[in-house]
């Protein structure tokens, strides 16, 4: 496996693999990688010929400078895992080669980022656009690899895409879960085994409001109980949204021809977690 700490050489390496036709995915990561990771690096693995990850924390997605130092760091140990697993080439840059300066340019989103992440993260969805079209432009891949863990995300990447013309097509892959239906995060190292424990709470609140909607309960009333579920469990929910798993946009007839997405936030002791179901089945 190839590490690549600049892009220039990035760029080398790539360009003489291009010249043989071989087809290139990215996947981009901020590290501390996990079952989640591994599964978007093998959809990758699949369908091309070329597989580069990318491992880099990215302080200007972070609002909130703690966390943006507590965010986990284990580059030795990523770099093991991805030679494991068959990854091809890892792009590892710092500080000074994303940001030779700071940005003054801003990727906004409107409404799409007036919910949820967007909502509570001011700021955070230029980070994340900024380094993702960074990331595009240094690799240029036919394809790049998402999670659906970050559905917002995820959907405000599409549109960036589709909005500045960039040639790479995206893939979206479904939430990869412990086997208690806890939804594998990088932040989930962060966690006590009893706060484990509470979290799983996250995923059964998604579950029980699924069937409770697709029964004909009322959205208000479903929300209402999931708040209250994840209180009764030791968990303090930021927002819990029924939104568009296109546009984002809230729904309060999930019954609606767009595809329903559930989507959480909730803090356990001090740290952040999201998760979310769509009603139906993935993307
Ligand atoms: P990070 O949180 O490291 O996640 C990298 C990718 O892995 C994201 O697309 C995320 O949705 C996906 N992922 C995380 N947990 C997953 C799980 N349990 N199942 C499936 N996929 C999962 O998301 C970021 O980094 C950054 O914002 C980034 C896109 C790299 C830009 O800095």
């Amino acid at each position: 496996m190839e590490v690549f700490r600049d892009i220039d050489s990035l760029g080398n390496y790539l360009s003489a693999h291009r010249c043989q036709g071989r087809s290139t995915g990215l996947v981009p990561t901020m590290g501390a990688l996990h079952q989640g990771h591994l599964s978007l690096l093998s959809n990758a693995l699949e369908e091309n010929d070329i597989v580069i990850c990318s491992v880099y924390v990215n302080p200007t997605q972070f609002n909130n400078a703690e966390d943006l130092e507590n965010y986990p760091r284990q580059e030795a140990e990523d770099l093991r895992i991805l030679e494991q697993n068959g990854c091809h080439a890892v792009f590892v840059p710092d500080d000074e080669i994303m940001y030779v300066e700071d940005p003054v340019i801003r990727i906004g989103f409107g409404d799409m980022e007036g919910i949820m992440e967007g909502e509570f993260r001011p700021g955070h969805f230029n980070g994340v656009a900024m380094v993702v079209a960074k990331l595009l432009n240094a690799v240029n891949p036919d394809r790049a690899y998402f999670g659906q863990k970050d559905l917002q995300q995820f959907l405000l990447i599409e549109r960036m895409v589709k909005d500045l013309g960039f040639r790479t097509k995206l893939r979206c892959i479904p939430i990869y879960r412990e086997e208690t239906g806890l939804a594998m995060s990088s932040r989930n190292l962060r966690l006590s085994q009893e706060e484990k424990n509470r979290a799983v709470n996250i995923y059964k609140m998604l579950s029980r409001s699924a069937k409770m909607l697709e029964s004909g309960e009322r959205w208000e009333e479903v929300h209402k109980e999931g708040i209250n579920f994840l209180r009764e469990n030791g968990l303090e929910p930021e927002y819990f949204e029924a939104v568009s798993a296109q546009t984002l946009a809230r729904q309060t007839n999930v019954f609606d021809k767009n595809r329903v997405a559930l989507c959480v936030a909730a803090y356990v002791g001090k740290i952040r977690l999201i998760d979310n179901l769509i009603l139906g089945g993935s993307l």
